[in-house]
């Protein structure tokens, strides 16, 4: 079976961890305080503070905007549902505009008709490795006064007109094991700003600004020495990495050149795409699961992220703190959508054993 994600993290990643595990400083330490520098070099942020996953990291960079009750979030609603329970959890009301059908992130002009006097953030999503279109939403941002915070959990080191992606707003990164980068489980806040970085350190570790002198309610967000250890070597290594998962998304759109309804993505002028995902939507009126099953007979795994609307489930129906609008498009590509393996560790032939079962399994349906 080629996967559609797997982990393979290899020798120099073993000795990592292993000096972590001789040196007795196993939680929080110098290690992670190495990752934090090197993580904000790498895309260009003057400050990254670690946490314990991409959900912590949302949930702090909306806790340190000290909102009110009732302030308000607009998000993408075509997203992991970690982007919109972090909102909930920091104590904000969301609301959805629509995705683009080109970039699968917010459509600038759909934000702009959810902004209420209430609107205090803008969360934009950068999916599959692709940045939003954030000239488009940092204009809409800046006309009716709204904070930025960036879910880059999937895009590390993607930009637009060569800028990276969690340097716009606050940026929220996730290291979950089959990311392009991984501690495991870890997470990173990117800021300009350093005091938004204070509040960031003093937040994930229980508001204590020094032993006992607690500053504000606080928790425990911290990451640790030996998860850190696991990404250090993995950084040296992330430009040969995003070269290939370049070139296998380029070789896998010219063999799935032209079949008829196939939508593939796209690298759109000025942003650099990552490729976390390669994800087509499938022709209007092709069953989807029969596709996945055809796809996986044949060897291939694929998946589908995400099969629905994040809001469109019972449980978030109802809630005076989701308010639901209709949006078409995240609706229609949520129906359509499937991820094929493009990461680093497919072999020689893999790409066109994909090409061909897509081919096969479209003219079985
Ligand atoms: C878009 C998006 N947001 C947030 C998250 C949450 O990250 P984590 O799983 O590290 O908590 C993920 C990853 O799973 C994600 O894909």
């Amino acid at each position: 079976m080629i996967p559609v994600s797997t982990v393979r993290l290899g020798p120099e990643v073993e000795e990592s961890v292993l000096a972590v595990l001789r040196s007795g400083v196993v939680a929080q330490g110098p290690v992670v305080a190495e990752f934090e520098r090197r993580f904000a070099e790498l895309i260009g942020a003057e400050h990254a503070v670690a946490v314990n996953s991409g959900t912590t990291a949302l949930v702090a960079a909306i806790q340190a905007l000290e909102l009110e009750p009732g302030d308000e979030v607009i998000t993408s609603p075509f997203t992991f549902v970690a982007t919109l329970n972090a909102i909930l959890q920091a104590g904000a009301t969301v609301r959805f505009g629509d995705i683009r059908a080109d970039d699968f992130g917010l459509d600038p002009e759909s934000v702009r008709a959810q902004v209420t006097p209430r609107t205090k953030v803008l969360l934009p999503v950068h999916l599959y490795g692709q940045a939003a279109d954030m000239r488009g939403l940092m204009t809409v941002a800046q006309e009716q006064g709204l904070l930025v915070v960036e879910d880059a959990a999937q895009a590390h080191g993607a930009t637009i007109d060569g800028r990276g992606v969690g340097t716009f707003g606050i940026g929220c990164f996730s290291f979950y094991a089959t990311k392009s980068l991984t501690t495991g489980e870890g997470g990173v806040v990117t800021t300009r700003d350093a005091g938004t970085a204070d509040r960031l350190r003093v937040l994930r570790n229980q508001g204590m600004r020094a032993r006992y002198e607690y500053v504000m309610p606080g928790n425990n967000y911290r990451l640790t020495d030996l998860q850190a250890a696991l990404v250090l070597p993995q950084l040296e290594r992330y430009p040969a990495q995003l070269a290939v998962r370049r070139a296998n998304a380029a070789r896998l759109s010219e063999q799935l050149a032209g079949i008829p309804g196939l939508v593939l993505p796209t690298e759109l002028s000025g942003r650099g795409h990552v490729w976390h995902q390669y994800t087509v939507l499938l022709p209007d009126g092709v069953d989807r699961e029969g596709f996945v099953d055809h796809l996986g007979r044949a060897g291939v795994g694929s998946g589908i992220y995400y099969p629905r609307p994040v809001y469109d489930y019972d449980i978030y129906r109802n809630r005076p703190d989701v308010v639901i609008s209709p949006t078409p498009v995240a609706e229609a590509v949520s129906a359509r959508c499937v991820s094929l393996p493009v990461h680093q560790h497919l072999q020689p032939g893999d790409l066109d054993t994909i090409a061909a079962a897509v081919r096969c399994a479209l003219e079985a349906s």
